[in-house]
């Protein structure tokens, strides 16, 4: 366990990421994945609709945070187990932390184009 290297809050976040990413993926997984009118043709219409929906939207980019957390945390708690120098953990926590707000920028970015074109957000 390399909980002294990393940073406590780094390995409990880590945990928590993954308790909530289990409930917010089943949610998603059952709710969009296995509606009871799947083989219905209206489905799509179904789905679309209840993905663009505020209520929903806001689901999605907490999911999208943790997701994007929880796996640029893990690959963190992976280099710090290489003991490389102070400096170099320093820029490799800078280049998660720049990839992790462009990958939320760009998931925020689809999510709310997708909304606006498809749904009557
Ligand atoms: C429900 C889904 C998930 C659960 C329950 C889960 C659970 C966990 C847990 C408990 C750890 C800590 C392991 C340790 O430190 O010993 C971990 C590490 C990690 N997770 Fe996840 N995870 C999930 C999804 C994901 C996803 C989608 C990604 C990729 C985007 C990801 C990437 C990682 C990485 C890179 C690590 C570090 C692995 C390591 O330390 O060897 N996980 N995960």
């Amino acid at each position: 366990m390399n909980i002294e290297k990393r940073g406590f809050w780094s390995w409990f976040l880590q945990r928590i990421t993954a308790l909530l990413l289990v409930m917010g993926m089943s949610v998603h997984f059952f709710t969009f994945h296995f509606s009871p009118s799947r083989y219905a043709s209206r489905y799509y219409d179904e789905i679309i609709n209840r993905f663009c929906s505020p209520g929903w939207i806001t689901f999605h980019l907490c999911l999208l945070a943790l997701v994007v957390f929880h796996g640029l945390n893990g690959l963190w708690g992976i280099f710090v187990d290489f003991n490389l120098s102070k400096r170099a953990n320093c820029i490799f926590k800078q280049v998660l932390w720049f990839a992790g707000i462009i990958l939320f920028g760009v998931g925020i970015y689809i999510l709310i184009w997708f909304a606006t074109k498809e749904g009557s957000v």
